[in-house]
């Protein structure tokens, strides 16, 4: 244990200073916990071995799971990829800076601790000045995942960080929430048709479009199942869970939600009869049918608005577990736009314990 920092930044304006001393650490081999406008990174140097392997261990990552390599030009693309694809400049060109992150062949300049052992390198160019600042100053490719501990709900603000991991690492740069809340949509540009690894802050429409392909969506892209080693490493791990067990309720559609609602109240009085303590993370068409139960109740924001259910959703997972509760039963969401994105995680938090409420 020893004593982390932790400094406040103006997200838009940070002082030249803390980025310089931000990046020092870096280069001495440290640890920086820095905001993106997904959720917080926890950096180290792309070219640092042991510095990379102590990001693993204050995580408690299994060296399976890659990590993603953090740039802040476009030159550096070519410097840790092996070739850039047409795509991948496409992309690069029109959603970069941004929550998109593209996998492809790495260079011998990426350290294999980083990729775990693999022959592809994850690369993306963060939107947030803070991130952008730190990677220019330190002038080399930074290698983060998520500043959460293995398993957690990703960080949406420095608190998260600090509950996780204050006292293993050297610096946590605060600069508020985040952005979008969720992590960037993965693909996998070394194969045809694109494959979407992990969907994210950015939709797959809204990636196709600017592509003009189709990517392909493979089960455990939808938190279906679980992906095997090969395809998507790190995806086999339980994920963004909260501490208490949680059940999803899903439907074919969720025009009327009517039959939701009946199978959520269901369950939830059932577990409130075994004394069990319940929460309900809902919606805001849903809530007002809830609160008579005498549970803790959370809306994650309107159906019409899935960038904030996106937005809401680890933070909420975060807050039931402060709360205490031990079981979470979770409303499904259609699986259009962001609506892949939500479900995934929810999918993924709730270990797949999901029932349909159409029967
Ligand atoms: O928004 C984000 O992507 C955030 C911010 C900090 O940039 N980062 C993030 O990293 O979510 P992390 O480590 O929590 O998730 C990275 C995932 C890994 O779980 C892994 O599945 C995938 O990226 N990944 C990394 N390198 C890969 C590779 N070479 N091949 C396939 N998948 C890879
Ligand atoms: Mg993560």
């Amino acid at each position: 244990m020893f004593e982390t920092r932790v400094i406040k930044v103006d997200p838009f304006n940070p002082s030249n200073e803390v980025i310089a001393e931000a990046a020092e650490v870096l280069r001495r081999g440290g640890l920086v916990a820095f905001p993106t406008e997904t959720v917080y990174g926890l950096g180290a140097l792309a070219y640092l071995r042991e510095s990379v392997l102590r990001i693993f261990r204050v995580k408690k990552r299994p060296l399976d799971n890659p990590l993603i390599v953090h740039i802040s030009r476009l030159s550096a693309l070519s410097l840790v990829t092996r070739d850039v694809p047409e795509e991948a400049l496409i992309i690069a060109e029109k959603l970069w800076p941004g929550p998109v992150t593209l996998v492809l062949w790495k260079s011998d300049s990426i350290p294999s601790e980083v990729t775990a052992g693999l022959p592809k390198v994850a690369v993306r160019m963060p939107a947030h000045r803070v991130a952008l600042m730190l990677i220019d100053s330190v002038d080399a490719p930074v290698a983060a995942p998520s500043a959460n501990l293995s398993g957690r709900p990703s960080p949406t603000s420095a608190d998260h960080v600090i509950k996780d991991l204050y006292g293993s690492i050297e610096l946590i740069i605060d600069a508020g929430e985040t952005l979008h809340g969720v992590e960037s949509t993965i693909i996998d540009l070394t194969v045809k048709p694109p494959l979407l690894l992990r969907p994210g802050a950015l939709s797959v429409e809204e990636l196709e479009r600017v592509l003009g392909v189709e990517i392909a969506i493979p089960p455990f892209a939808r938190g279906l199942v679980e992906a095997s080693k090969a395809l998507a490493p790190g995806m086999k791990h339980r994920h963004y869970a909260p501490r208490a067990d949680m059940v999803l309720v899903e439907s074919r559609s969720y025009d009327d939600l009517t039959k939701i609602v009946s199978v959520v109240r269901d369950i939830a009085l059932k577990s409130l009869h075994k004394g069990v303590s319940v929460s309900i993370l809902c919606s805001d068409e849903t809530y007002n049918y809830y609160t008579d139960l005498g549970v803790v109740v959370k809306s994650l924001g309107s159906r019409s608005n899935l960038f904030q259910i996106a937005k809401n959703l680890f933070k909420t997972m975060r807050e039931l577990d402060e709360a205490g509760v031990s079981f979470i039963i979770a409303e499904g969401f259609e699986e259009r736009g962001l609506g892949l994105t939500i479900m995934n995680r929810l999918r993924k938090a709730s270990g797949y314990n999901i029932i349909t409420a159409d029967q």
